[in-house]
């Protein structure tokens, strides 16, 4: 991990970050999508800020993380939903680590007090990496939407910031 660093994301990331995305959904456990969005949707879809990437010694891009809304209410504002990539090729080396770590420290700055996912059951890397950094399980919502025709769970973590009382 330590020749991995994070930096925010730019316009001139996208190419890496879309197929970065496109490569986790291939792996058929990272989300119900099959087809990653274009850079206009990805852009539209996520917060401007809280969009990072890890880059390593060579400065090339191994992985990615952003958050999107959760809800227009008032009440909800400091809820958001993240999603984190790394690429096949660099998982195991601590990417998705430091891009949770700094993403949680970048949204807890800016006043946010829970950042929430959904994780298929069977993704075991995901379910460790965010329980490791501070998120808990919530439950598992049964046979929640069909996935190349499959009806599949999702279980729901969420980490609550301990700093924003
Ligand atoms: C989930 C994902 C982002 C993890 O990224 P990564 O860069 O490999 O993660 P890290 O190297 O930081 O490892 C994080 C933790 O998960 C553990 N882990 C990694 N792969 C694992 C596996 N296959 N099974 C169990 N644990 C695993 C690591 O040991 C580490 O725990 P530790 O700190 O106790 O050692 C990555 O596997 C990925 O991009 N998957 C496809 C996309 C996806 O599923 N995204 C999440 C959608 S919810």
């Amino acid at each position: 991990m330590a020749d991995l660093a994070v930096r925010p994301m730019t316009p001139d990331d996208a190419d890496r970050v879309l197929a970065i995305y496109q490569a986790g959904l291939d792996g058929g456990n990272a989300s119900f999508e099959t087809a990653a969005p274009t850079w206009a949707a990805f852009d539209a879809g996520k917060l401007a800020d809280h969009r990072l990437v890890a880059v390593d010694a060579d400065e090339a891009l191994i992985g990615w993380v952003a958050v999107s809304p959760t809800s227009t209410r008032a009440v909800y504002a400091g809820v958001v939903e993240h999603s984190v990539y790394t690429d096949p090729a660099a998982q195991g080396r601590g990417a998705g680590r430091l891009l949770l770590d700094a993403m949680i420290a970048s949204t807890e700055a800016a006043g946010i007090w829970t950042i929430q996912s959904g994780v298929f059951p069977e993704n075991a890397a995901s379910l460790t990496l965010h329980q490791r950094a501070g998120f808990r399980i919530i439950g598992t919502r049964e046979r929640v939407g069909r996935h190349h025709g499959r009806w599949r769970d999702v279980i729901l973590l969420e980490r609550r910031s301990p700093t924003i009382t």
